[in-house]
């Protein structure tokens, strides 16, 4: 029953339709193939590292790090995040003031939205996007403005890449009014795994020095990727003066729980993101902010990112195997650990029994309602990134997370066999 009167929630947590996570973990409870193979929430199957589970259970023993850290970040880790950045940039970061510590990349963005945006200002966001964005940007009260990346035309019969999702940048140019005032930019991506190429990096920094827009860039998958990959703010003074920079020591490290994120920037923006930070929550957890830091002083020494990179590359090839087995097409991601398949190919019988809130949903939905009762793997359909006007495009879709075991991988590669009786030409 819902609250009332005096104690009737505020509209923005409340109101909303069942959220995807929810839908799919009540699925996963309900179906008769017991354990589930999730792979749909984007949590690693596996630890960080022991030098860095090290560093943090050394960090516990000690009395300061047990304490509040200081509201913009512990100063040993806003220095390896300066230290481990500055070669990208070409410069030496300063990391008193172009680095800010935050709850988690999340945080950080909500802390960006808070810091920056007014009742009204308008946000331009690329569907599908992360959908914590949403509320991050209505918060404060903005409004937000879609552009749609377009699928593949060719993604139900063929294996695509993720490069091949593009943006129509007229449509990008006409979504821009006087009262834009950021543009959220997420490569490598979630859930397409494009990584924005140079040229589609500057065309987008382009329209922004014109325009006067903060360039919200999240790269929290910035060590994930199997292309070449090009930070917007590295791109030119210009463009670096109007851009914050998302980074996830979650995504990082393989540790989403600890909560450690980052925003880099020009000394004029990161304050009034640090601002922003110190009102909604102070400062951030300070034992594990300890063993960040002491993760990014070692992981070149370590050889950690280059592994990180071969490891997750060799996990989706590992993974995707199934589908060149199955004949289904799925778009090979060119960074990140997400997969996208086209499922066109799935016939779902005929009067299957979907409860009614998954019935109503797009297609996507019963496709991953079906994968969790008939073969136990949980996927994330895709159509929850979009708005209902764009979701059609990607209704046959499903998101896999390949970030677990090897043995979960192969588990869930021998379940999604069972597919195949389903599947017509
Ligand atoms: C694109 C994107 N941005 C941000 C986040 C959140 O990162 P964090 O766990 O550091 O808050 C995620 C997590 O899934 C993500 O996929």
């Amino acid at each position: 029953m819902g609250l009332n009167g005096k104690l009737k929630p505020a509209a923005r947590v409340s109101g909303r339709r069942q959220d995807v996570w929810s839908i799919i973990n009540e699925a996963a409870a309900a179906s008769p193939k017991q354990p589930i193979v999730n792979m749909g929430q984007g949590f690693f199957g596996y630890n960080p590292p022991d030098f860095i589970l090290n560093a943090a259970k050394q960090a516990l023993d000690r009395v300061d790090c047990n304490q509040y850290s200081p509201t913009k970040g512990r100063p040993r880790l806003k220095k390896a995040i300066a230290d481990a950045y500055s070669p990208f940039w070409g410069r030496k970061l300063n990391p008193e003031t172009e680095v800010t510590i935050t709850t988690g990349a999340n945080e950080g963005m909500l802390s960006a939205f808070m810091a920056f945006i007014e009742d009204g200002d308008e946000v331009i966001i690329f569907e599908p996007f992360f959908d914590q964005y949403i509320s991050n940007i209505e918060m404060p009260g903005g409004k937000i403005v879609y552009v749609p990346m377009h699928p593949p035309k060719n993604g139900a019969t063929d294996n695509t890449s993720a490069g091949d999702w593009t943006i129509d940048f007229g449509e990008l140019e006409r979504a821009i009014t006087p009262r834009t005032k950021m543009i959220v930019l997420n490569t490598p991506h979630n859930p397409v795994g494009k990584v924005f190429t140079r040229e589609e990096l500057q065309k987008i920094a382009d329209l922004c020095v014109k325009n006067e827009i903060i360039i919200l860039s999240d790269e929290v998958y910035d060590r994930l990727f199997y292309v070449p990959f090009t930070r917007i703010a590295t791109l030119s003074p210009e463009v670096e003066r109007l851009t914050l920079t998302v980074g996830s020591a979650g995504k990082n490290f393989y540790a989403t729980g600890w909560r450690v994120g980052w925003l880099m920037g020009p000394a004029e923006l990161i304050q009034y993101v640090a601002a922003a930070h110190t009102r909604i929550c102070y400062s951030s957890v300070s034992p594990l902010q300890e063993a960040c830091a002491v993760g990014f002083e070692q992981a070149d020494a370590e050889g950690f990112w280059d592994l990180c990179v071969r490891d997750m590359k060799a996990k989706m090839d590992r993974f995707n195997a199934v589908w060149h087995e199955l004949g289904l097409p799925y778009s090979e991601p060119e960074g990140g650990y997400f997969v996208l398949v086209n499922m066109s190919k799935v016939k779902l019988p005929d009067g299957y029994p979907f409860p009614p809130h998954v019935a109503e949903r797009p297609r996507d939905f019963r496709l991953a309602w079906f994968l969790i009762q008939e073969v136990g793997v949980a996927a994330i359909p895709p159509t929850e990134f979009y708005t209902d006007a764009n979701a059609p495009s990607v209704e046959d879709y499903l998101r896999f997370a390949v970030c677990k075991p090897d043995d979960v991988l192969e588990t869930a590669k021998e379940r999604l066999r069972g597919l195949r009786k389903y599947i017509q030409e």
